[in-house]
């Protein structure tokens, strides 16, 4: 059988967290698979917010949300794609979503697309002010999940430098787990951080 892809891995710990009429975060849209998994999951009494510095991986994105619409109209959240760094995220959503979402999802690298320019990649420096602006916009129990590449340039000091970020926080705030095949140094793994205080981080 296998284990789960680090991809499924990741919507297996938003999902079980994120109900109907939940708000999450699309930390690093892209071409919007993270995006589409969150709205549905969300519904449509939900709410999703999507950062992306790159306008090309937003429009990918949007075309993927329209089509999804189109198939099952009203069973999507309303999404907000933001050309903006997820850097910025504590101060680009509504004040009342701090201490309230339920995933925020990071993916980072560069944008999967055939003729994207595979030299804009996640900068570590803005990439842990985002996990940082994550972790206070989360409930308690909600959890961001980040899947790294350290088989990229510049991937693998940002994926170090993720885990060390993770494993810095104190127990008493957040639990925090990783996910990864030891046989296979390069290939892409998971970090998770639970916030304390809800109905799963007992
Ligand atoms: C691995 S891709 C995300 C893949 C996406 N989950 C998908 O389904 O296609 C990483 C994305 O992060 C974006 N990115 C890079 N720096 C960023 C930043 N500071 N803030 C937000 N997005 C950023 C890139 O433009 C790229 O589209």
């Amino acid at each position: 059988m296998g284990f789960l892809s680090v991809l499924s891995f990741a919507h297996k710990l938003a999902g079980e967290r994120l109900d109907a009429g939940g708000r999450a975060i699309d930390a690093t849209v892209g071409t919007g698979a993270d995006t589409l998994f969150l709205a549905k999951a969300a519904g449509p009494r939900g709410g999703v917010f999507g950062f992306d510095i790159q306008p090309a991986a937003l429009g990918l994105a949007e075309d993927r949300l329209r089509l999804a619409r189109e198939e099952s109209p009203g069973a999507l959240a309303p999404v907000t794609l933001l050309a903006q760094s997820h850097a910025a995220m504590l101060e680009a959503v509504p004040p009342d979503w701090r201490g309230t979402v339920s995933a925020v999802m990071f993916n980072l690298g560069y944008l999967p697309a055939a003729d994207a320019d595979k030299t804009i990649i996640t900068e570590t420096a803005s990439t842990l002010a985002a996990m940082d602006a994550a972790l206070a916009l989360l409930r308690p129990g909600g959890i961001v999940t980040a899947v790294l590449y350290p088989g990229h340039s510049g991937g693998d000091a940002e994926a170090a430098a993720v885990e060390a970020w993770a494993a810095s926080l104190a127990p008493q705030a957040a639990q925090s787990i990783i996910y990864r095949q030891l046989q296979r140094a390069n290939a892409p793994y998971v970090v998770a951080v639970e916030k304390k205080g809800g109905r799963s981080s007992a």
